[in-house]
């Protein structure tokens, strides 16, 4: 102790000691521990795209020959080879895990969500599961990404076959299929691109599924049909290629424009509401681009889709695909998939809530298991989000203000952060080495991760609750919550609604366990828990103090929906967007993150794109832009009579694994089909003709 403190006044001495025994408690930021090892099941045989796919005519095309006996011979249908596109897309053999496939069979999905409608492009949820990736195809695609050498990774050519880019980089010229069809036999042009662009991106009161908004391909940006297989694009960046992965899944996915255009308010006298509405779960006979459209609903009992007798897919002998000709998809609950997957009454699950790893794992270690089960990469991962708009987003009342006015203030984020308990919140969910310390941004153990730029604010209640008192909250009564200053929302206690998905266990886990941390750091939390497409809803119209949210691609690839990694446009972030007068009120640190990604989307250089990524992960963590909760493994859960599922496929990173394992080349060999077509040798219906299963 230095002479100058000794000769301090006893009270002050005092008052300094206490100072210093508090700071001896509290906890500096450093980085966060390492994940325990968990090593993934399986690696993918890294391959380029074009080892994959092509775009190329052959001297014959096959089908089912029941679809030739029954629906060609019969005159229902033209034969296949004018059903298909001029070059339809081709599979190579070589590239599947198990070769040339055969017809038949039915893949039994089980999803925990419910239908609202058909119409995905108006923003109609199907109830998840990979039944909206099946029925709607994308200018691009990105789910078989997971096995694409690194430095030949780009978006896959889709209903976009082939694009150039203009000499000084801002016009993208994309070449669509030429002769596909609709699966009730229209043709599929840039008609239906067009509308999508115009009449629901553009229109500000359609809110496509996945959130396509104008910004979501960059600011300024101008789309036009040059013909009916042509269209340009035109970018104020110069060749902005990462707007290419969002003209994947879901953000690009036109729906067909020859039905949607006379129910659009624009063309007709429906209002937007009745538009979005006009193809309820009933309506039997929409059109789709994917391999197989819906042909039966019974509701909370089952969905059944039959195989699309226009799909646009071959293999490189000339089959059509898919090689299922049915999907079915169980209306149940997500923990079901998994029990249903195990046990083989189901055929799919992507495991995910980490409660039922044990017991799954231990029934399929059994070798007479019906399915195999593989874990991957730790890319499941949840967050909490506070609110970040202060001007109006969601209209908040006085109380809801006071909170948005609080989670942008940094001690008070910090405070959150550090009351966090991660490890005991991950324990909660499964024991053992499957759950990491996240605290938020980018998952350790991606490409673009770095440690060093990882700002970790480890768990200290005290820490947390100097950071609640250097915000200016005290418990004034003493209730063991504080209250909101005298003169806001009356100084009663601070209380934060927590938006949550009731569809998850692992997600009512996770509120519980925030809730109870919560209070002990005296936050007032109270759960906001709705079934998923309601929730969805609740998030994106802004009511919501903080949100917990099962991230997406952006945290773990960054170059998927690399847009959403920050506030980068008007409806674009997650927990922030623009309020009444339609601006964005962004802090400082989130203009910078903004600032950072933008340069990201503009430069292909890539040791600068590291660069950028270490910047964005500070900026993110050190600001606590969102408070990371868990992150852990998921396993793929497959029947084992399934054919051509790709080595190590994930069961989530640029898409779920109902894209990554591309089910129109999956396929059950002869010997080991089973008889659970529910509508064998049917197809779907089309519009004027009546509701599927037609036979
Ligand atoms: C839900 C499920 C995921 C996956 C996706 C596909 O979100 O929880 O496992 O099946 O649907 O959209």
């Amino acid at each position: 102790m230095s002479k100058h403190a000794i000769a301090l006044s006893g009270a002050s001495l005092l008052l300094s000691v206490s100072l210093i025994a508090t700071q001896a408690q509290t906890v500096a930021p450093t980085t966060p521990p390492d994940p325990p090892t968990f090593a993934a099941q399986g690696t993918p045989n890294f391959v380029g795209i074009s080892d994959i796919q092509e775009f190329k005519a052959l001297p014959e095309y096959h089908e089912p020959s029941w679809v030739t006996e029954k629906f060609v011979d019969t005159g229902k249908l033209p034969p296949v080879a004018e059903r298909l596109p001029k070059e339809p897309l081709v599979y190579k053999a070589s590239n599947m895990a198990d070769g040339i496939g055969v017809y038949g069979d039915v893949m039994r999905h089980v999803i925990g969500g419910r239908p609202e409608g058909w119409n995905y492009s108006a923003g109609q949820s199907q109830g998840w599961g990979g039944i909206d990736i099946g029925l709607s195809e994308c200018l691009t695609r990105t789910g078989p990404l997971f096995e694409v050498k690194a430095d030949e990774l780009a978006p896959m050519p889709n209903l976009a076959m082939s694009w150039d880019w203009s000499e000084d980089g801002h016009e993208l010229t994309m070449h669509l299929i030429e002769g596909a069809k609709w699966s009730d036999g229209e043709p599929f042009t840039s008609d239906d691109v067009m509308f999508y662009w115009n009449d629901e991106v553009l229109d500000p009161n359609v809110t496509p599924l996945n959130g396509a908004t104008p910004e979501t391909f960059g600011e300024g940006t101008t789309l036009e049909a040059l013909d009916d297989y042509t269209i340009k694009w035109t970018f104020k960046d110069v060749r902005p290629e990462q707007y290419l992965y969002q003209m994947a899944y879901g953000t690009f996915c036109p729906g067909p424009a020859h039905l949607l255009r006379p129910q659009h308010p624009k063309y007709s006298d429906n209002t937007y509401e009745q538009f979005k509405n006009a193809f309820p779960p009933e309506y039997m006979s929409m059109p789709t681009m994917g391999a197989w459209a819906p042909v039966t609903y019974r509701p909370d009992d089952i969905i059944v889709l039959r195989r699309n007798p226009y799909y646009w897919k071959v293999d490189d002998q000339g089959n059509q695909l898919p090689y299922l000709d049915e999907l079915e998809y169980r209306l149940s609950t997500w923990a079901d998939r998994d029990v249903q997957a195990v046990a083989g009454t189901g055929d799919f699950s992507n495991l995910e809530q980490a409660e039922s790893y044990v017991e799954a794992l231990k029934r399929s270690a059994d070798p007479s298991a019906p399915a195999r089960l593989a874990f991957g990469a730790r890319t499941i991962g949840y967050t909490l989000y506070p609110n970040l708009s202060a001007n109006g987003w969601g209209e908040p009342d006085e109380r809801g203000q006071a909170v948005r006015e609080l989670n942008r203030n940094l001690d008070f984020r910090q405070a959150v952060t550090s009351a966090v308990d991660r490890q005991s919140l991950g324990e909660a969910l499964v024991k053992g080495p499957f759950t990491a310390i996240y605290p938020g941004g980018l998952y350790a153990g991606t490409t673009y991760y770095d440690k060093d730029s990882t700002v970790y604010y480890p768990f200290s209640l005290e820490t947390a609750k100097e950071h609640l008192k250097a915000a200016g909250l005290e418990d004034t009564d003493g209730n063991g919550f504080v209250n909101f200053p005298a003169g806001t929302a009356g100084g009663g206690d601070v209380e934060i609604t927590l938006l949550a998905n009731s569809d998850y266990a692992t997600d009512k886990n996770l509120v519980e366990g925030v809730v109870a941390q919560m209070e002990r750091l005296g936050l007032r939390v109270i759960p906001n828990t709705l079934a998923g497409t309601q929730r969805d809803a609740t998030e994106q119209s802004g009511k919501f103090d903080w949100t917990i949210r099962r991230n997406q691609s952006e945290l773990i690839t960054v170059v998927k929906n690399t847009v959403a990694l920050a506030p980068t446009g008007p409806r674009i972030s997650w927990h922030h967007r623009a309020g009444s007068d339609d601006t964005l009120d962004l802090l400082p640190w989130e203009q910078e993150m903004v600032d950072v990604v933008n340069k990201f989307i503009a430069t292909n250089d890539s040791e600068e794109r590291i660069g950028l990524m270490k910047q964005y992960q500070k900026l993110y963590t050190e600001n606590v832009n969102g408070i990371g909760l868990t992150q852990y493994p998921g396993a793929l859960i497959i029947n084992k009579r399934f054919a051509n599922i790709p080595a190590g496929t994930p069961i989530f990173m640029f898409n779920w694994a109902e894209d990554n394992i591309i089910r129109e080349r999956v396929f059950v060999p002869k010997d080991k089909q089973s008889d659970f077509e529910l509508f064998p040798q049917t197809l779907p219906g089309v519009p004027g003709t009546g509701n599927g299963p037609v036979s």
